[in-house]
């Protein structure tokens, strides 16, 4: 029972692999190492250095690792990048899912797993977001998700009468953070979390893009998940479609809960103990007040839960940085 991991040199994709492992549900990572690390995967996981993009090694890899499954985590995840780079965001997040379906289907593979994300939404004008919240993306990377969204969809509905159907479903993450191991952590140069440690590390004052939002602290509201969490709800619906079950199309890993930007400086400083007063910058363009969640539907189905507190999500994300620096 196989799985393979595209993106698993990456910080999520190497949580998933790890999760997978701990399930007795052996990994195979296939990654091009563009933002993932190799020394994120664990010894002793079979190891494919190449892109989604070649369809003859995504093949080739089902065969020669006896593949069941997929687990499509790899992408360009940067969605303000995404702007100046549509082609490049389209070329990697939709023809590489269009790529890896293809493979799959060469390969007579029939169960994925796609890692979506929250940018389908846009700026949704709702307090909690649900999985019938109108898809409105509002960059290039958004929109690259939402089709690879559809292209599965529809991969599943052209195959649904035939020997093989495909069984899918697609995760949409919000904002994930902490980790769940310490040799791994967040390497991206655009997330709230790992900015903030590098602030910090360089003894620099991290800032607050804003605080004149329509929020109670006048900073955005954001929905933060820990990646521990959702790589084991990755697991869940891997078992579920190995089973022969039918699960939703999507899911929103939301916490129902949101945390202001100050609120998450607040927990680092509690956490870190560095004592900062954060600098207030000016508004990053497009960024709505707030953005949160619902996680019942994958609560339901998944067993999706958030176990852990804010201040732990920072502890966990700041020691693995820090491990790494020392
Ligand atoms: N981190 C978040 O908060 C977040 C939120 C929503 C969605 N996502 C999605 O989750 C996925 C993983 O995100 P992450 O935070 O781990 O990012 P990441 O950049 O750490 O991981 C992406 C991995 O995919 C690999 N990759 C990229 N293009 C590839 C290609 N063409 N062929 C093979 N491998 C390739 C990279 O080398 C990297 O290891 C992405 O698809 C991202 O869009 C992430």
């Amino acid at each position: 029972m196989t799985w393979l991991v595209t993106g698993g040199a990456g910080y999520i994709g190497a949580h998933v692999v790890r999760a997978l492992q701990e399930a007795g549900l052996p990994p195979v990572v296939l990654d091009d190492l563009s933002s993932g690390r190799r020394e994120f995967i664990p010894d002793g996981v079979p190891f494919v250095d190449g892109t989604i993009l070649d369809r003859d090694l995504v093949a080739r890899t089902i065969v020669e690792h006896d593949v069941d499954g997929v687990i499509h985590v790899a992408g360009f995840k940067y969605a303000g990048v995404s702007v100046q780079r549509p082609l490049h965001t389209y070329e990697q997040n939709v023809e590489g899912t269009r790529v890896v379906l293809a493979a799959m289907a060469d390969a007579g593979v029939d169960k994925i797993v796609f890692s979506s994300s929250a940018a389908v939404f846009g700026t949704p004008d709702v307090a909690l977001v649900t999985e019938d919240t109108p898809k409105a993306p509002a960059s290039p990377y958004g929109e690259s998700k939402l089709i690879g969204e559809w292209l599965i969809r529809d991969q599943g509905v052209a195959t649904a009468a035939s020997e093989n159907p495909l069984r899918h479903t697609s995760l949409r993450y919000f904002n994930v953070v902490g980790s769940g191991d310490e040799s791994v952590y967040d390497v991206s140069p655009h997330n709230l979390f790992p900015i903030v440690f590098e602030k910090l590390i360089a003894g620099e004052t991290p800032t607050i893009n804003g605080d004149d939002y329509d929020t109670p602290d006048g900073t955005n509201v954001r929905d933060y998940v820990h990646v521990a969490d959702l790589a084991a709800a990755h697991v869940v619906a891997a078992r579920r479609l190995a089973a022969g079950e039918t699960l939703a199309p999507a899911y929103n890993l939301g916490s129902n809960n949101g945390l202001s930007v100050r609120e998450i400086m607040d927990a680092m400083a509690r956490v870190t103990g560095v004592d900062f007063t954060p600098a207030i910058g000016p508004r990053r363009a497009g960024d709505p007040d707030r953005i949160v969640a619902t996680g019942e539907l994958a609560a339901q189905d998944l067993d999706w839960d958030n176990r852990y507190t804010v201040d732990e999500m920072v502890r966990s994300g700041w020691d693995a940085r820090r491990a790494a620096a020392a």
